[in-house]
């Protein structure tokens, strides 16, 4: 931090202080006081945590030449990238505190958190497990900027028997069963800051659970198909729950998507299905041929594919639902296929259609468009609330020359007809992978997050990593994925044509070749920055842009990749800086990046930390964090702002 910048800022935020106590200090109701303080305390408690003495032990450290980059709105002392250490790290004049943890209580009648006795009952009314996804709905109205209160909207993506419960044995019993599928889903709740600290209102009426017993509405057209329709639901319009939801995306009406990523992963016995297409397409998807990992099928038939052959089909779709209203019916939104979504970004185009766009997390898949037919009315919010269930779905090619073509999928174009077994727009989006194949798209290094830059309307995808490309009958390297070991993946631009987000045409660069810029044999690039500019850096997962058009990156794996702890950067994508990569933020041990989200103003961050202590188990835990001591560690969700509360995260 530039000494010169923060003296009057601190300054400034003291008279704000001061002020404030004058104004709320006297009339306050003792309730008000004690969240604040409670808030003070909690904070104190974690920052400990976060920043403690360890620090000085993290022998080796990011480039020591690394300064801010302060043209472009960045000016922070970047950290020193984490080895070994149980705690968040942010730069000098920041802090960090924690807003929710797994068990806390999210609805007014949810029991205390008690991980020796968690049931289905007690798990489906406290935050869920491993946060990732994290949207941000300003209060009171949708379409306020408010940034002191909101709505966090928190996905959680998968569950962790063995560091969840004690004695979690080879055959899980029926609760634990019940609290793991109640884990998964959403969380919905009301956040307020309070002089600098974010707190929860666990009695807030906006607080919702939404679990992977939830009932949701399968809308698009691929509701009703036969493919769809099981036991439980024979018109194939109506399914509980939602499962492994990563990344997602937030409307401009305000609703929030969710997607659906490794659904295959809990359902059991494929090779008990009848063979055919379907098969097929399990197959193609990677669903269980044997018992799942979870063993949900055991009191589920529901999981069990030779039971329920079609039960896998209702999931994999992203799911839209509104979250200023807690008891509306989340949506399966099939319009924008089926595959292992890891996100949902939304853009509204100069015309106002509304582009989203999608990776499917899987080595050598592919990255998706979908545009609506209809457009964004900014007047009428109900008027947008089905757009996703209208428009068209395109699969990216990547040609050699930088040139692009998005590739519609629509039933009865290019191979995609009844001669070749294509029965209508619901089996192509059912089957989407396998249309993607005959489309000829390019299979990429694992496409995660998406982000579009609000400066320049330049597309940003995250290819985390992929070290089978060119191994054995695999494809080899190719123009956008062009390292066959990419251990530490890459980060892709698209240009779309015109810059319109409705166009079938794009070019495209790479951004960044990830890895140790120090080691020459990972064949890093950095957007043409200098190596003493950029940090090590490792399998970008989730990325978010601040509103001066920085992107901000997250990694999953980056240890096993370089060896650094899971960390969060700030990156330059525009001016004589381009390419500047400063770390920001780096895990506790066992833990990945999720969710990094601002609210409108910049002046918060929040992000999720996600599988602390991963590989440890609940008698053997291998993180502490956050609450240390003897504690089992628990994903949560933290917010970093400055110290005093006040000015933009990473000016
Ligand atoms: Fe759940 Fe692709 O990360
Ligand atoms: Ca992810
Ligand atoms: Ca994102």
């Amino acid at each position: 931090m530039n000494p010169e910048m923060i003296d009057p800022v601190v300054q400034k935020l003291d008279k704000e202080a001061e002020n404030a106590h004058t104004i709320y200090g006297e009339n306050q109701s003792p309730d008000f006081k004690q969240v604040v303080e409670d808030g003070l305390q909690r904070r104190d408690l974690i920052k400990g945590l976060f920043t403690g003495a360890a620090l000085a032990a993290s022998g080796a450290l990011a480039p020591s030449t690394l300064q801010a980059a302060s043209i472009t709105g960045l000016n922070f002392k970047p950290i020193k990238l984490s080895k070994g250490n149980d705690f968040i790290d942010v730069p000098e004049g920041y802090d960090a505190g924690l807003v929710i943890a797994w068990g806390d209580p999210v609805t007014a009648n949810a029991p205390a958190f008690d991980p020796t006795r968690q049931t289905g009952a007690s798990q489906s009314q406290q935050f869920g497990y491993n946060a990732d996804m994290i949207t941000y709905h300003s209060l009171p109205a949708w379409n306020s900027t408010n940034s002191r209160r909101g709505l966090l909207c928190v996905n959680h993506e998968y569950t962790d028997g063995v560091a969840m419960f004690p004695a979690y044995g080879a055959t899980p019993t029926k609760d634990q069963v019940d609290a793991e599928i109640t884990a998964h889903g959403v969380s919905v709740v009301e956040v307020e800051e309070f002089f600098g600290v974010w707190q929860y209102n666990a009695n807030s009426g906006y607080n919702r659970r939404i679990t992977g017993e939830t009932e949701m509405q399968i809308t698009g057209p691929a509701a009703g198909d036969p493919l769809m329709q099981t036991t439980a639901d024979r018109s194939g319009t109506r399914v509980r729950g939602t499962l492994n939801n990563c990344a997602g995306g937030q409307t401009p009406w305000g609703t929030m998507l969710t997607a659906e990523e490794n659904f295959n992963q809990y359902f059991a016995n494929r090779n008990g299905m009848a063979a055919g297409v379907n098969r097929d397409n399990m197959a193609r998807l990677g669903t269980m041929t044997g018992a799942s990992a979870r063993l949900w099928e055991r009191f589920y038939d529901r999981f069990d594919q030779a039971k329920e052959p079609n039960e896998p089909n209702r999931f994999g779709w992203i799911v839209e639902f509104d979250p200023y209203d807690p008891n509306s019916v989340p949506k399966k939104r099939t319009a924008l296929g089926r595959c292992k979504h890891e996100c949902a970004t939304t853009v509204v185009a100069k015309n106002g259609q509304v582009a989203v766009y999608s990776g499917d997390d899987e080595r050598f898949d592919y990255l998706y468009k979908f545009v609506t037919a209809g457009v964004y009315n900014r007047d009428n919010r109900a008027a947008n609330m089905d757009l996703l269930d209208n428009g068209t779905l395109y699969v990216a090619k990547f040609n050699a020359d930088g040139s692009g073509q998005w590739i519609p999928m629509i039933h009865g174009t290019g191979p995609l007809t009844m001669a070749n077994g294509w029965r209508n727009q619901a089996d192509v989006l059912i089957r989407l992978r396998l249309a993607g194949d005959a489309l000829g798209a390019t299979r990429m290094d694992r496409p995660e997050d998406v982000e579009v830059n609000p400066v320049t309307g330049v597309v940003y995808l995250a290819c985390t990593n992929n070290t089978s490309r060119g191994v054995g009958a695999n494809p080899g390297i190719d123009a956008a994925n062009p390292r066959a070991n990419n251990r530490s993946g890459h980060i892709i631009e698209i240009k779309e044509t015109g810059n319109d987000h409705t166009l079938t045409t794009f070019n495209w660069g790479i951004f960044m070749l990830c890895g140790d810029p120090d080691n020459m044999a990972h064949g890093t690039y950095f957007a043409g920055a200098p190596r003493e500019k950029v940090s090590p850096i490792g399998a970008p997962d989730n990325v978010a842009f601040d509103n001066q058009g920085n992107l901000w990156i997250g990694t999953d794996g980056m240890e096993s990749a370089i060896g650094w702890q899971d960390a969060i950067y700030a990156c330059v994508t525009e001016g004589p800086e381009r390419g500047t990569l400063l770390p920001f933020m780096s895990m506790p041990i066992g833990a990945e990046t999720c969710g990094p989200t601002f609210t409108p103003d910049n002046e918060t961050f929040f992000m999720a930390v996600q599988h602390p202590g991963e590989g440890g188990t609940y008698d053997k835990p291998t993180s502490r964090w956050p609450y240390g001591g003897n504690n089992i560690p628990r994903p949560a969700v933290v917010f970093v702002k400055k110290s005093w509360g006040r000015g933009v995260v990473g000016s």
